[in-house]
């Protein structure tokens, strides 16, 4: 492990964001391509019609009805940026495995948008092949959306699923919310959305009204509806405890109603969104890990995982993240899918693991944490045994806590760091679950605090809880055994009265 923790987060994030702009060819797997190709293959088939009137005029026309999506080309960008109000465009490689992926859901969410009668057109570039076209419309990377209004572009923010596609354009170019006026229309609109916010007014007016109105527009995902009618919102979501005007946001999963409870007001409502919009656990994919990232929600555990292990914690997952709904997210990471475990497991030094691993991080205090027991609800529940420790925090955790601290200082450099980070994830096992025992660790070649000198890494030192200002060094070239002898020690030298051998000699070290 090496540097600090904030410039860590602030790496991973850049390596996502990366990952998804990234312009760099990346091995596209078959089904990927075969994909693109019969999407291609379909919209060929459109195109040749288009080519038979020989005028791009018409055939702007001509797929202005039949709303399909529009492989651009350097003739024709011009002549269908003028000539349609609203144009959303895909700019795409062919070898691009994140534009494969996202080109069926255009396409799903074209035809959706066309069924809606929606005034946008779609449309797609081949950047690699019209080079100059691509960077003339603010293409950079792959894959990248962007919505033409009276031909002025505007960037993107909506989801990646057909669905999201389709709300956000809806939201852009036509009414923000969809009025239901009777329970069969309530009805159809609920099994149409994954996600929605509903609100009940009264009347459609007045300031509470208003700033609804603001909110759906501003939010980038959801789809908002409103009706005026008790029964009506009853459907959509039921128990309300009846009140004449509310607002609440359904979800297609376990945790499925979360009320609004706070003043009627634009940001007040699209922060209420953004801290329950997510499931009881996210299952992160390259489509939404910015937008997990950029969640207001700073508390994240994250759970890495085969598929197969991961279904069977999935309801003990879900059970804990309800305790901690809108505090903390949980998010599971398929360990198999390794653009986006590695850069995490990496800060942990468990690029090779196979099993499950769960960690934690607090972005607001920039602290990470590894859970090195089993992914039990109490030990998820649990702070991680070995915590590690940055500069800002080393006063919080190892000077102020109450507790005794088993302190490791390493560098990422030193000789026998590794063999002796292993014995404290030894120790930090075999002294699970003692409230007064903190075992952390800090990386000195990146952290410092006038208070931890160290002359030698690694170091290991113990500062007994009612004397923090004189560590006691541990040798480090003792077995784990001598090491949880000499803790024990210590522990009783501190707080007598209170055995430790009946609760730590479970794991054999
Ligand atoms: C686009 O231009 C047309 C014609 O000038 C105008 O009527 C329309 O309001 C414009 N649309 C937007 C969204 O500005
Ligand atoms: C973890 O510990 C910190 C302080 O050490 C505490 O604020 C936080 O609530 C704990 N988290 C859990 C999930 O218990
Ligand atoms: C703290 O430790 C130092 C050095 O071992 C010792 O001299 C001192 O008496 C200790 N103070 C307390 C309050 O135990």
């Amino acid at each position: 492990m090496s540097k600090t923790i904030p410039i860590f987060l602030t790496l991973i994030l850049l390596s996502f964001f990366i990952s998804v702009m990234s312009t760099e060819p990346m091995i596209d797997d078959d089904n990927d391509i075969e994909e693109l190709l019969a999407v291609d293959a379909e919209e060929e088939g459109n195109q040749q019609q288009g080519n038979e009137l020989k005028s791009s005029q018409e055939a702007t026309t001509l797929t202005k009805a039949q709303r399909i999506v529009l492989e651009l080309s350097n003739e024709r960008i011009k002549d269908v940026l003028d000539g349609n109000e609203y144009v959303l465009v895909l700019g795409y490689a062919p070898w691009c495995g994140r534009s494969a992926e996202l080109m069926p859901r255009f396409a799903e969410a074209a035809t959706t948008l066309k069924e809606m009668g929606s005034p946008v057109l779609m449309a797609k570039l081949d950047a690699e092949r019209y080079p100059n076209a691509a960077s003339g419309l603010g293409i950079k990377g792959f894959p990248t959306l962007l919505l033409f209004v009276n031909g002025s572009s505007q960037s993107y923010t909506g989801g990646f699923t057909s669905e999201e596609i389709v709300i956000w354009v809806r939201k852009r170019t036509a009414v923000p919310i969809i009025r239901l006026a009777s329970v069969p229309e309530a009805e159809k609109f609920m099994g149409k959305y994954q996600m929605f916010a509903v609100g009940l007014f009264g009347k459609f007016e007045g300031d509470k009204y208003e700033e609804f109105t603001k909110a759906a527009v501003a939010d980038n995902e959801i789809q908002f509806a409103e009706t005026s009618s008790t029964e009506i919102a009853e459907v959509l979501f039921p128990d309300r405890n009846a009140k004449d005007i509310f607002l609440g946001l359904v979800k297609s999963e376990p945790e499925k109603y979360v009320r609004f409870d706070d003043a009627f007001e634009k940001e007040k409502m699209l922060e209420f969104l953004e801290y329950n919009k997510f499931p009881l656990v996210t299952v992160m994919t390259e489509m939404n890990s910015v937008k997990i990232h950029s969640s207001p929600l700073k508390l994240q555990v994250i759970i890495f995982a085969e598929e197969d292990d991961f279904k069977n914690l999935i309801l003990l997952l879900q059970n804990v993240a309800r305790k901690f709904q809108s505090k903390i997210m949980f998010i599971y990471v398929d360990i198999a899918e390794e653009n986006l475990a590695k850069p995490f497991l990496t800060l942990f030094g468990l690029e090779e693991s196979d099993k499950t691993v769960v960690v934690a991080f607090d972005n607001k205090r920039s602290s990470k944490y590894l859970l090195e027991s089993d992914p039990t609800p109490s030990n998820l529940e649990k702070n991680a045994t070995v915590q590690t420790v940055v500069g800002r925090t080393f006063s919080d955790l190892v000077l102020k806590s109450p507790q005794n601290v088993l302190l490791e200082v390493h560098t990422p450099w030193c000789i026998n760091c590794e063999s002796t980070s292993k014995q404290v994830e030894k120790l930090a096992k075999h002294f699970k679950g003692l409230d007064d025992l903190i075992i952390a660790r800090i990386d000195a070649s990146s952290n410092e605090h006038q208070e931890l000198q160290v002359d030698e890494f690694p170091s290991l030192l113990f500062y007994p809880s009612g004397n923090k200002s004189n560590p006691i060094k541990l040798p480090t070239k003792s077995s784990s055994k001598e090491l949880a002898a000499l803790v024990k020690k210590y522990l009783r030298a501190e707080v007598r009265g209170i055995s430790t051998d009946d609760q730590t000699t479970k794991d054999e070290l």
